[in-house]
């Protein structure tokens, strides 16, 4: 095989891929990512108009895109995206996601039920409305947009802790569970990314010195750095890879 062989194994031509909470942040960037590997994508968010917006963006890079409206905490209206779409995509990227940052005092159960409504029941119930059809074409790709915040705690933040760490888990358990229908399942662990979800932390001078210290790097992630591990993992090139999580984190979690 010639390495340019190797490059073809992350070729997305003719593949379809629905990523969730694309409208902004990183999930645009995936999904604009997943574009320019050949992927047609469908950017999902609650806001029609915006992702309107962002599907032009994409269409005039070339790109091929359409917009999926819903909430994925609605699993009725998902279930009638997916009959409406006739075809399952080939790649599922569960990104959408909801942020409280209240410790446990403040945060109630049903806060918390939230949280791990957006962050993990609506990747266990995108992945099994998907599955069906990635079997009948004859495999998929599903990839949770997880966060350190899985196995590191920072305290004082413990629904996305919790919810985040239950996604991680989901993704162990649905590798096992699908792999001998031709159907990965991985994760992106990312650190601290300077997105618009993050707009107010970013020049915030001890966030600063927090990531000055704790991070090998010493900065923030960029948007667009999560971009090349996601084709990564949703390409063929991939083909042996499940049940991982890959942390994209500047090194952070590594340090002592
Ligand atoms: N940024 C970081 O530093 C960081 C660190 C670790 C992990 N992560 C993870 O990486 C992913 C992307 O992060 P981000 O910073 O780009 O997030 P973000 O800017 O907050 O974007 C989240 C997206 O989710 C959508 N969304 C929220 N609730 C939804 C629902 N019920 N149904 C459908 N869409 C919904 C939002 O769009 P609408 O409001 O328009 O629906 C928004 O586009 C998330 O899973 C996050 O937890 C991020």
């Amino acid at each position: 095989m010639t390495h340019l062989a190797h490059l073809a194994r992350f070729d997305l031509t003719g593949r379809t891929a629905l990523v969730t909470g694309a409208g902004r942040g990183l999930g645009f960037e995936i999904a604009r990512a997943l574009a320019e590997a050949g992927a047609h994508v469908w950017l999902n968010g609650r806001d029609a108009g915006r992702l309107e917006g962002r599907v032009e963006v994409l269409a005039g890079e070339g790109l091929s895109a359409a917009a999926a409206p819903f909430d994925v905490t609605d699993h009725a209206a998902a279930a009638r995206w997916f009959e409406m779409a006739h075809s399952a995509p080939d790649i599922l990227v569960n990104n959408a996601t909801l942020r409280d940052r209240r410790p446990t005092p403040e945060l109630s159960p049903e806060d918390v039920d939230r949280l791990v409504a957006v962050n993990a029941t609506a990747a266990y119930a995108l992945t099994r409305l998907a599955v069906p059809g990635m079997i009948r074409s004859g495999g998929g790709v599903v990839l949770n947009i997880a966060s350190i915040a899985g196995p590191l705690a920072g305290g004082g933040d413990p629904g996305y802790t919790l919810a985040k760490g239950a996604l991680t888990a989901l993704t162990r358990s649905h590798a096992v569970e699908f792999a001998a229908q031709g159907i990965r399942v991985n994760a992106i662990a990312p650190g601290f990314f300077a997105t618009e979800a993050n707009e107010a932390w970013v020049g915030n001078a001890t966030v600063g010195d927090y990531l000055a210290t704790r991070s090998p790097m010493r900065r923030w992630g960029r948007s667009e750095e999560i971009a090349a591990a996601a084709v990564f993992l949703c390409a063929p090139g991939a083909s042996y890879v499940t049940g991982h999580v890959l942390t994209v984190d500047g090194g952070m979690s590594v340090k002592m």
